[in-house]
């Protein structure tokens, strides 16, 4: 059985304080977690020490939207994996399709930035997803998984709690348009399949494939049906509370 994820990527939004309040209005509406499904929030780095302060001892994670590809240097403006694994974090999102289209990061580098967080500790949240055009002409399955095994090539997270990866189609974030559920689960299945070539069939069996893309209250539980799907990785509805928390009850099935 695999323990549904959700996980919030903030992207560039909030400030420190903000995050603060948020993160303490969210852990007073969340109570308890509903049993069985974790929760993890992805704020930018400068909040990544607010996130460690606040949700200490709460058993909600936390993690970072990127990580360099180098353990450590003179590298001026980059993160080391090291130092946000220091944070107490637990997971780093590779390869998101922002990063892939405006700062043209080929999978080759998102493979090297996924091998720096497994060697700090942290678990990589690694991201694919086609463009509209690709999925348009029918290529869909294939381009993704041409990117996963690119992204992974090299990487041996070890085991299948070392690893999460997040199916995004690039035309579904931020637009409002989501896959269909049935389109999710058949790139969650081809996903598990490959990671199966991979890693071997027990890991692909418990390692977690999530879909992002617009996640909303209203969509999450038929995308979540899929026997696929492990949860979500959620952007604009993760900057409020109350359709965040909405998101965590519907993934224990509240
Ligand atoms: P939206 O939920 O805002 O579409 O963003 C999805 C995403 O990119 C999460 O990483």
């Amino acid at each position: 059985m695999r323990t549904p994820l959700v996980a919030g990527n903030w992207k560039m939004h909030k400030t420190p304080s903000e995050a603060r309040v948020w993160f303490n209005e969210f852990l007073d509406e969340l109570g308890a977690a509903p049993p069985g499904v974790e929760v993890a929030l992805l704020p930018s780095h400068p909040l990544l020490p607010v996130a460690a302060e606040e949700l200490a001892g709460s058993g909600v994670a936390f993690g970072a939207q990127d990580v360099s590809a180098h353990a450590w240097g003179a590298y001026t403006g980059e993160v080391s994996a090291l130092q946000v694994a220091d944070l107490g974090a637990r997971y780093a999102v590779v390869g998101h399709s922002e990063r892939r289209r405006y700062w043209r990061e080929p999978s080759e580098l998102v493979a090297a930035k996924a091998d720096q967080a497994l060697k700090a500790g942290l678990t990589p949240i690694l991201c694919v997803g086609e463009p509209l055009e690709v999925r348009e002409a029918g290529g869909a399955v294939a381009y993704v998984l041409d990117q996963l095994r690119r992204s992974l090539a090299g990487v041996e997270p070890g085991g299948p709690d070392r690893l999460v990866v997040a199916y995004e189609p690039v035309w579904a974030i931020g637009t409002g348009r989501t896959a269909t559920p049935a389109d999710a689960e058949t790139m969650a299945a081809a996903l598990r399949e490959e990671l199966a070539v991979r890693y071997g069939a027990g890991f692909a069996e418990g390692v977690r494939v999530l879909y992002g893309g617009s996640i909303k209250p209203e969509n999450f539980a038929e995308i979540l049906a899929g026997a696929n799907v492990d949860g979500g990785l959620v952007g604009g509805a993760s900057l409020e509370v109350a359709s965040f928390l909405r998101l965590v009850l519907l993934a224990g099935g509240l």
